[in-house]
């Protein structure tokens, strides 16, 4: 007998088929089992009527549990009403371990209960999708910048210093000294874009953030490309194609799993660029008109970033910020000192900024000065200085958050979701 996945099921129509799994759910009337079947790649019906199996196998299905692991074999059928297209004839079932009293029942629960119990929440269907969305997010990542000659140059996780400022740093012992869990890989992409010419790093970052929202987490995966030889432009051209690539790929490869998480496609589609490009002065003045209270010189709300996003229906980036509001490495425009070479992306629907990206500094006066202003330790930043002694070039990059842009994709409420285990200001466990 052929052991295979439910993924593979619609090639064995009209054989028997072994697949390994668990009870997802089922429903029972006195002649007939429903069973739901998962196995990690899919679900699939497996029926079983009272008058086509034996009685044993009949009882034994009576008593099986949410979430028990079980063996079975069954005949493959075409099914057209069925959403994976096939149904199972269940033939065996062989208990590998019954599950007794699963605690995530059919009701509803709370976030705080499902959040405790994210271990086996995973298992849930919308959580499936979500996970399935955030792999092809991921890989669509990668694929752009393989594809586009950049090189993968891992930044450290331990950081002698603060990257995007000092408030939101998480301190860790470091043997006698002081060590920050890292906010950005960004400063250290600068010095692989002066060896590689086009550099990213993807991984793990860190911020203390005390705000509790539904887009904050305190761990979250950035990926970050560093440029040599780009102006603001031509970091937010490669901004644009790099988002429309991944919502692209995202509806080719994962209609399933939007169909699962109940996000129309539609909203989607009509994600493809040009994206518009405006400065924060006009999106101070479109905010004002709409009502909001924000002056020159302000960082945006998330009120104000919904309404960014609702103003244009796709993302749209603003550009030329405030150099109060941003940090100490951006590139001051040489005609207008108030303002920084900077650039976010903000997503619609009321996902807010999914990227944050700048041209660097690449002046060395310039950045001592600033590096002094923002009272960082000049010590811990000489070697980034030597970048700006050594062949300095204009050089820029952003940085994608992960979650976010996953978020986004599913239509998910809460950032928490888009990651397996998600670590917030009050939330460690599991
Ligand atoms: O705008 P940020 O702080 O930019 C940087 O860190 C730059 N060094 C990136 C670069 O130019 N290489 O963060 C970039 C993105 C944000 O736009 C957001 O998507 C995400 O990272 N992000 C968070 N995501 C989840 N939880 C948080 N606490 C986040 N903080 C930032
Ligand atoms: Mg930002």
């Amino acid at each position: 007998m052929k052991q295979t996945t439910v993924k593979y099921l619609k090639e064995y129509v009209g054989e028997t088929v072994q697949l390994q799994g668990w009870l997802y759910n089922k429903r029972s009337s006195g002649k007939i089992h429903f069973l739901q079947f998962r196995d990690g790649t899919g679900t699939v019906q497996a029926v079983a009527a009272k008058a086509d199996v034996d009685e044993a196998l009949f009882e034994q299905l009576r008593s099986l549990t949410q979430e028990s692991s079980i063996r079975i074999t069954g005949e493959v059928r075409e099914d057209d009403r069925s959403p994976g297209g096939v149904e199972l004839t269940l033939g065996t079932c062989e208990l590998v371990q019954q599950a007794v009293d699963y605690p995530i029942a059919k009701q509803a629960h709370g976030p705080d209960f499902l959040l405790n119990h994210r271990h086996l929440w995973l298992r849930s269907q919308k959580q499936w999708a979500t996970i399935r969305v955030r792999h092809e997010v991921v890989r669509a990542i990668r694929d752009f910048f393989d594809e586009r000659d950049f090189v993968l140059l891992d930044a450290p996780i331990f950081t002698p210093a603060a990257c995007e400022g000092t408030s939101t740093l998480f301190e860790v012992n470091y043997f006698d000294d002081k060590a920050y869990l890292t906010q950005s890989g960004q400063l250290y992409q600068e010095a692989g874009a002066m060896a590689h010419g086009k550099v990213y790093c993807f991984g793990p970052t860190f911020r203390a953030e005390r705000s509790k929202t539904r887009k904050h987490l305190t761990e979250f995966w950035m990926v970050e490309p560093e440029m040599a030889y780009y102006d603001l432009d031509m970091v937010i051209d490669l901004a644009e194609a790099f988002v429309c690539f991944i919502v692209e790929r995202v509806l080719a490869n994962r209609r399933q799993e939007l169909g699962i998480l109940e996000r129309d496609p539609a909203a989607l589609e009509k994600i493809t660029g040009p994206f518009a490009r405006i400065t924060y002065d006009e999106a101070i003045e479109l905010l004002q008109k709409a009502g909001s209270e924000i002056q020159w010189g302000g960082d945006f709300g998330a009120p104000d970033e919904t309404m960014l996003g609702d103003h244009f229906g796709k993302p749209v980036f603003v550009h030329h910020w405030p150099t109060e509001v941003k940090a100490f490495y951006m590139k001051q425009d040489p005609d207008n000192p108030k303002v920084v070479k900077a650039v976010d992306l903000i997503a619609p629907d009321g996902y807010g900024e999914i990227i944050g990206g700048s041209q660097r500094e690449d002046d060395l006066d310039v950045l001592e000065g600033k590096i002094e202003e923002h009272n960082l330790p000049k010590e811990a930043f000489e070697w980034y200085l030597d970048l700006r002694r050594y062949g300095s070039v204009p050089h820029g990059g952003f940085g994608l958050g992960l979650e976010r842009m996953v978020a986004w994709m599913c239509g998910t409420e809460h950032i928490r979701e888009t990651i397996p285990f998600p670590r917030m200001l009050y939330r460690i466990y599991p």
